[in-house]
């Protein structure tokens, strides 16, 4: 996968219909609980087939929902204007090209099962921290790193292969030398956990 033409990052295929919905009941309070507030400008960075873009939408005041597969993200566009949706814009594009991908500084980006797959993180969220306001928050959500025949999702094993799966510790450096710096860490139960970095000055 690392050679894909359009550039995916490995492990980070959009699952099979059915038990994305069954391991994420309620992607609202996980939003809420890494920090999504209110009228944010909101990047949902690898946004898929936007199962959390369209609680994102529905709470920010804007979002930009990237991904690098515009048949996923036309999934995610279908799913949104179901809802009435529309202050968000979809961009076809590698999260490493944020920076040129989206124009306005924002207050929170969300990257959810994505980040283990990404090979330069310290790029990515370098590129990232290029475009959080000063006190704006990247929150990462991410597989927890146990073993993948233990993370069972109606009846069998999920998730990305075990030798891709980061522990926090793992995360939290990656991040931290890509500038920002950890303020909180969150349990996604049953299978996953939250980080939230800001800028080291706010
Ligand atoms: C496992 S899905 C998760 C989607 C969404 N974040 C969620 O949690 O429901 C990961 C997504 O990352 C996207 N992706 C993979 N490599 C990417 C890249 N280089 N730039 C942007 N998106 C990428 C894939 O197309 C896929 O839709």
């Amino acid at each position: 996968m690392a050679n894909h033409p359009l550039g995916f990052f490995e492990g980070t295929e959009m699952p099979t219909a059915g038990w994305w919905e069954a391991l994420w009941p309620d992607p609202a309070g996980v939003l809420a609980a890494v920090g999504l507030r209110a009228e944010m400008d909101a990047v949902d960075l690898c946004s898929g087939d936007g199962w959390f873009t369209l609680p994102i939408a529905k709470l920010a005041r804007h979002v930009v929902a990237i991904d690098v597969d515009p048949a996923i993200l036309d999934v995610a566009r279908h799913r949104l204007a179901e809802s009435g949706i529309t202050n968000v814009e979809f961009i076809a594009g590698d999260a490493y090209e944020l920076a040129k991908l989206v124009t306005h500084p924002a207050d929170f980006v969300f990257m959810a099962n994505a980040f283990h797959g990404v090979p330069d993180q310290t790029r990515l969220v370098r590129a990232i921290a290029s475009r959080l306001k000063p006190a704006g928050m990247l929150a990462i959500v991410n597989w927890q790193a146990r073993p993948r025949e233990e993370t069972i999702v109606l009846g069998e094993p999920r998730g990305p292969k075990t030798e891709l799966r980061m522990r926090p510790e793992r995360t939290i450096k990656a991040v931290e030398a890509g500038g920002l710096k950890l303020v909180q860490h969150v349990d996604v139960p049953p299978y996953h956990y939250g980080l939230v970095f800001k800028h080291p000055s706010s």
